[in-house]
């Protein structure tokens, strides 16, 4: 049993990998996590359809295989809207919640219309202009300009994918509960982290969430998309570590002492 066990959630389409620079940063002093999630990367593909109910049973057992009963989730977007319904329906296993670039609230018509064009377009023309157009989406003006390396390393993990199973993962994201009643009922540290310029969920979305969960705090990440972990990884592991001092240091030192 590790009380300090970080496990970070990814976002859609991309892998673990997204992660690293949280991994390389958190990893000798805490246990850390960054799975692939079922349809991305390496993970299995049962066959669906697929919920975001199914990613939260995943990562149930994920921790039980683990031995984690409880867990810092740090979700980015997707990741995030599973860490949401993940404490709603097993709050006992969440010690503290990070969430970055997500929202809380479902889908419009409007957008679960476009939704299901995207289905199509995957299904269509496979993932490589999905890639080239999201990989763009999601990245702030200045990584775009100034990081193209990012921008490649995003169109990677997109195409790493089988677009079946990005189909199938649009799915469960246009399927995803309302959250928002939810919130009030969080009890245990959470933050709020997104990228000021974040076009896909931007920081009013972020605003509405840490106005619903008690005592959250928010960070607005300057220069920062909707991949604020990976577009300025030190201050999004400045933010952790902060959150951590404030929230976890005693479990910290517990850490250092059991490993000296
Ligand atoms: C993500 O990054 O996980 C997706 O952009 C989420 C979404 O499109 O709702």
């Amino acid at each position: 049993m590790n009380a300090t066990s970080i496990i970070f959630l990814h976002g859609f389409p991309f892998n673990g990998s997204a992660w690293k620079p949280q991994v390389e940063y958190f990893k000798d002093r805490f246990e850390v996590y960054a799975p692939d999630l079922r349809g991305h990367g390496t993970a299995a593909a049962p066959s669906g359809p697929w919920m975001i109910a199914h990613y939260v049973e995943d990562l149930k057992h994920f921790m039980d295989e683990k031995k984690v009963p409880k867990a810092i989730l740090c979700g980015l977007s997707m990741g995030g809207y599973i860490a949401l319904q993940f404490v709603a329906k097993y709050p006992e296993r969440v010690a503290g919640l990070i969430l970055a670039d997500t929202r809380a609230d479902a889908d419009s018509n409007e957008v679960k219309m476009k939704r299901y064009e995207t289905i199509e377009k995957i299904h269509r023309e496979g993932l490589s202009g999905f890639a080239k157009d999201f990989s763009r989406a999601v990245l702030s003006e200045s990584t775009l300009r100034e990081r193209p390396d990012i921008q490649k390393h995003v169109e990677a993990m997109i195409l790493g994918n089988a677009a079946g199973n990005m189909a199938m993962a649009v799915g469960a994201l246009v399927a995803r509960h309302d959250n928002r009643s939810t919130l009030s009922s969080i009890r245990c540290p959470t933050a709020v982290f997104v990228g000021t310029e974040d076009k896909i969920t931007p920081p009013e979305l972020s605003e509405l969430i840490a106005g619903g969960v008690e005592d959250s705090v928010l960070r607005l990440i300057e220069k920062a998309g909707h991949l604020s972990n990976v577009e300025q990884p030190d201050v999004f592991n400045h933010h952790i570590d902060t959150f951590l001092k404030n929230n976890f240091a005693d479990l910290e030192n517990a850490v250092e002492e059991t490993t000296a």
